[in-house]
């Protein structure tokens, strides 16, 4: 590991980097460890404010579909933001491509390419190396989003995870990367594509999504009741997946089906 003291999170730091938005304020809480900061902001987040949760460890890190989402201290990146929105919930099913986009913009800015593969996860040199984890909910009468962003940034070793993954420290030996500055920059990205978002929809985003869609062309299986074998197709703009099955191209939406590469 890196020298811990240089890389450890520090709330000077990422405030400095937040843009100061006129609309809301900033609300930041950083933690040595936390349950979940999915979890800590669903309980503590205000709807009239910016919330960014982030923890150097997580002991209750989740992944979708209930799996666990390795949180060792000190190696990556454990964020969550929360907002408020005038718009209905469902309108945000799509809103972890738009977030796994504002990784890639932040990462290509640092001279890193990465690609996602629907519906959320984050791509480099074909290992998974991030996720986004957004859930919903009301409080006060108003509706929340809660994005949550996991980014391997110097985890080398960890043989609990069971899909090919990697870090930016494994995937470029001794990368300079300031993570309290990734941290920010992404959230200012996300609160940026935000805007967009809920002026435009998806539709807005599907050229570019199409351009990073890792699964393009890619055999996949779609697990749900009965298995299947298709070939992924493009994005949709309401966010869905063309899926090639038995010569028929299938829309899938991403709560139906997980999927994985053949
Ligand atoms: C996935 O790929 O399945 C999504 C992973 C999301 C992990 C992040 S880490 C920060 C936030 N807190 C959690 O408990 N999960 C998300």
């Amino acid at each position: 590991m890196k020298d811990v003291k240089q890389n450890t999170l520090k709330e000077e730091k990422i405030l400095n980097f937040l843009e100061k938005n006129c609309d809301f304020e900033w609300h930041l809480s950083l933690h040595e460890e936390v349950e979940s900061t999915n979890d800590y902001l669903f309980e503590f987040a205000n709807p009239n404010e910016y919330c960014l949760c982030v923890a150097e460890s997580q002991t209750k890190g989740r992944g979708r579909n209930l799996k666990k989402w390795q949180s060792p201290k000190y190696e990556n990146i454990y964020m969550s933001l929360s907002f408020s929105t005038n718009k209905e919930l469902k309108n945000f099913s799509s809103f972890s491509l738009v977030s796994a986009l504002a990784v890639h913009n932040v990462l290509l800015g640092q001279n890193i390419f990465t690609e996602i593969k629907w519906p959320n996860d984050i791509y480099l040199n074909k290992k998974k190396i991030g996720g986004i984890l957004i859930e919903t909910f009301s409080k006060d009468g108003k509706n929340l989003i809660v994005v949550g962003i996991g980014l391997n940034v110097f985890m080398k070793n960890n043989t609990e995870i069971d899909k090919d993954w990697s870090s930016l420290e494994l995937e470029f030996e001794n990368i300079e990367i300031d993570r309290n500055e990734i941290i920010s920059k992404i959230a200012n990205e996300v609160l940026l594509l935000k805007s967009n978002f809920e002026r435009k929809g998806f539709d807005g985003f599907v050229k570019d999504f199409n351009k990073l869609n890792f699964l393009k062309d890619k055999k996949v299986f779609l697990s749900n009741s009965i298995s299947k074998e298709g070939t992924a197709l493009d994005i949709n703009s309401d966010g869905s997946l063309n899926v090639r099955i038995d010569n028929q191209t299938k829309k899938i939406s991403s709560g139906e089906v997980s999927i994985n590469i053949n």
